[in-house]
């Protein structure tokens, strides 16, 4: 292994109770516990080198064609953090890609920021616990603390930045479901998560979807131990609404959806009905549609979904394992 040089790929997670709204937004500290699955298929690669001769830090995203400044600046804050942990002023290098577009519903801040966590980490040696790197990508963004565990997860939301992180709740290989994600569009959402979050709070009904949450995420966790995907698939899909209506109604109002996102909902549900095909939709802050089935089905939902006019791409996802160092380096 080279010194001062590292490369991460890190998994995308799918919340099924979701993380929207803040307790504290400087810490990233959740107003609640939320649980999500690894995903096989959409990930981020993350190299880092740091040198004495590097004179500033130096990013490149390949495959991207617009960065956001607010990008960089997340990604210097991070290099900034871990540099602390390690008592080091060296400058880096870092080149990182995804396998898919960012901002659309795809989280593609809690793949990419917990890839720089891990690599930065790596890079200069640091020897952290999963829990101290769940922690670490956290204050990069909120998701990306779920994406340091492997399979299934649950992050609990603590009182303070320094008990707020995720825990594995099952290994990938327990349960044989998928996330059939059907990709909707390519342009980048106009209202950022991290905008979201601080609205959740102007809904009215904020504070009734908090309060019922706790219930929420021990009833889903039952269903999970059971394997009873039938219950699983109702409370994931109903809290997908809750948050969703949160959004709706907060002021001003965010409506991530397009008109391929509400035919998708409308065809999962019919083919249920028509007892076709058993699946659930859950979406996150975008129009992209997440339909979770048992992964015996997922081919045939994927064919389904593949006539639905207005689909883009379909990624077919099985739970993985977190972010983890590989060998192969992007430079
Ligand atoms: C809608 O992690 O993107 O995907 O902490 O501000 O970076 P920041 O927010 P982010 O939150 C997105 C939340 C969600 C739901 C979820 O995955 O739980």
């Amino acid at each position: 292994m080279d010194k001062y040089k590292a490369t991460c790929k890190s998994p995308a997670n799918i919340a099924f109770i979701k993380y929207w709204g803040k307790a504290d937004p400087k810490t990233r500290v959740p107003q609640n516990n939320s649980i999500s699955m690894c995903l096989s298929d959409l990930c981020s690669v993350c190299t880092i080198e740091f040198k004495k001769e590097f004179k500033k830090d130096k990013i490149k995203f390949l495959n991207e064609k617009v960065i956001k400044p607010r990008e960089i600046e997340r990604i210097i804050k991070v290099l900034d953090r871990v540099k602390d942990l390690a008592k080091t002023n060296l400058r880096a290098k870092i080149v990182t890609k995804n396998n898919f577009p960012k901002a659309t519903g795809v989280a593609s801040s809690a793949s990419g920021l917990s890839a720089v966590t891990l690599a930065a980490c790596q890079a200069l040696g640091l020897k952290l616990t999963k829990v101290e790197l769940s922690k670490l990508a956290r204050l990069a963004s909120g998701t990306a603390s779920r994406s340091i565990p492997d399979g299934f997860v649950e992050w609990k939301k603590g009182t303070n930045g320094s008990n707020s992180y995720a825990v594995q709740i099952f290994s990938p290989d327990y349960w044989q479901i998928s996330d059939v994600v059907a990709i909707v569009t390519q342009k980048m959402k106009k209202i950022p998560s991290t905008s979201g979050h601080k609205l959740a709070d102007t809904s009215p009904f904020q504070k009734t979807r908090i309060a019922g949450i706790h219930k929420k995420i021990n009833a889903i966790k039952k269903t999970m131990k059971k394997k009873d995907f039938t219950k699983f698939g109702q409370i994931l899909e109903q809290e997908a609404l809750s948050m969703h209506a949160i959004c709706l109604t907060s002021q001003p109002s965010i409506l991530y959806w397009n008109q391929t996102t509400v035919k998708i909902i409308k065809k999962v549900k019919q083919w249920r009905e028509n007892m076709e095909l058993e699946s659930y939709f859950t979406i996150d802050a975008g129009p992209t549609v997440h339909v979770i089935c048992q992964s015996k089905d997922e081919k045939k939902l994927a064919g389904k979904l593949k006539k639905i006019k207005g689909i883009e791409r379909i990624v077919i996802n099985r739970p993985s394992i977190g972010a983890r160092t590989i060998d192969k380096h992007l430079f």
